[in-house]
């Protein structure tokens, strides 16, 4: 994948959504055999929000779109282009973003889902960068959604502690940067992968042309998550460190470059294993983690619209951002905000 010497696509503005209904560590125990202490230690997550019966991953995406849209000065009709980054579509078909599309009013566009599990926003980028390089699109509306909250066995203690439900969302556009100049912003490196051999590690059996639902299906709990937590969790120490390492050298960066690390927030031990290796020092790193635990597709747009919209993240900074998730899947990028 070439690199951009001069960034082709910038990001426009983004927003949020979170669901109000929380629930916590404490919560938790009440379901299942769990405590606060081994929740917090081995992930870091205090709580996590829960999508009301009734709402839809649509609705949660739709809601993110419209912050992103206030923030980038643009109405629905701008939209070129919609993709929404998601394993858990409103329905197998049609594509959610298409139900997006109708909830924001915007005209007739292009509207798919991206299946990239907790990478799918980044791979959402990757393509609305492509278009937007070649002039084909001008405002590509990228979103990461997840309500996951429905696909969790809910006595599974290995799974249901880890997920929560939410939305992120960014307008890209054309950076309007120009070779020569200085410092400029928008999509200064992006690369994703995808290893299928070790698409089981991280998955919902059943729904498919695999185990299509059945009565069997479901007494088999094949339409939620199976992870193989250590598998994957050494999956992303190893993969998001030479992804955060080659997103810097494509960008011509060093670590000493990055104002901010916008990471999928899967695991803190994740996280802190990672950076300590690539030598970032925690204070240039944002989390959530804490208080909306693993919202997948929905982490690293969250991540950055919460820090934007507290000035946490300035104009000009540079922002390095990685994901990783069942596939197993997994990107990076260098973005000058
Ligand atoms: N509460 C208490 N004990 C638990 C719980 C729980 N909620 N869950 C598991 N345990 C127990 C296990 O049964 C096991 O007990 P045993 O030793 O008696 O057998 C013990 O704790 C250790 O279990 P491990 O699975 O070895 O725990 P580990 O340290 O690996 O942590 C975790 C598990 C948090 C899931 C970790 O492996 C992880 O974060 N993996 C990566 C997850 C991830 O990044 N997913 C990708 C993104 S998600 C997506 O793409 C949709």
């Amino acid at each position: 994948m070439p690199t951009p010497t001069v960034p082709r696509s910038r990001i426009l503005g983004t927003g949020h959504f979170l669901p109000p209904l929380v629930r916590t560590n404490a919560d938790l125990e009440k379901m299942v055999d769990t405590s606060d202490s081994w929740i917090r230690g081995r992930t870091g997550i205090r709580e996590r929000r829960i999508a009301p019966d009734g709402m839809v991953t649509s609705d949660m995406a739709a809601a993110a779109a419209q912050g992103a849209l206030e923030m980038a000065g643009l109405h629905a009709n701008d939209i070129d282009m919609i993709l929404v980054g998601t394993v858990t579509p409103d329905m197998p078909m049609p594509a959610t973003a298409a139900f997006v599309q109708q909830k924001l009013g915007a005209r007739y566009c292009p509207a798919f889902d991206v299946s990239a599990a907790c990478a799918g926003f980044l791979f959402g980028m990757s393509i609305a960068d492509q278009f937007i390089a070649t002039g084909q699109m001008r405002h590509v509306l990228v979103i990461g959604v997840e309500l996951l909250s429905r696909v969790i066995d809910w006595t599974d203690r290995s799974t249901c502690v880890l997920f929560g439900d939410g939305a992120g969302a960014a307008i890209l556009g054309p950076s309007g940067a120009k070779e020569g100049d200085h410092e400029p912003r928008g999509l200064l490196s992006i690369a994703i992968h995808t290893d299928g051999t070790t698409a089981m590690a991280l998955n919902i059996p059943g729904g498919g042309s695999a185990s299509p639902t059945s009565h069997e299906s479901v007494d088999a709990k094949l339409q939620y998550v199976h992870m193989k937590g250590q598998d994957i969790f050494k999956q992303a120490v190893r993969n998001l460190l030479s992804a955060s390492r080659n997103a810097l050298e494509r960008a011509g960066m060093t670590k000493n470059d990055i104002r901010w690390v916008c990471a999928h927030q899967a695991n803190k031990r994740i996280i802190d294993q990672v950076m300590a290796r690539v030598e970032i020092g925690p204070e240039r790193v944002l989390m959530n983690i804490e208080r909306v635990g693993n919202t997948s597709s929905a982490s690293v747009p969250i991540l950055l619209d919460e820090n934007l919209r507290t000035n946490t993240i300035r104009p000009g900074d540079t922002v390095l951002m990685c994901a990783l998730g069942a596939g197993i899947s997994w990107g990076s990028a260098v973005v000058r905000m």
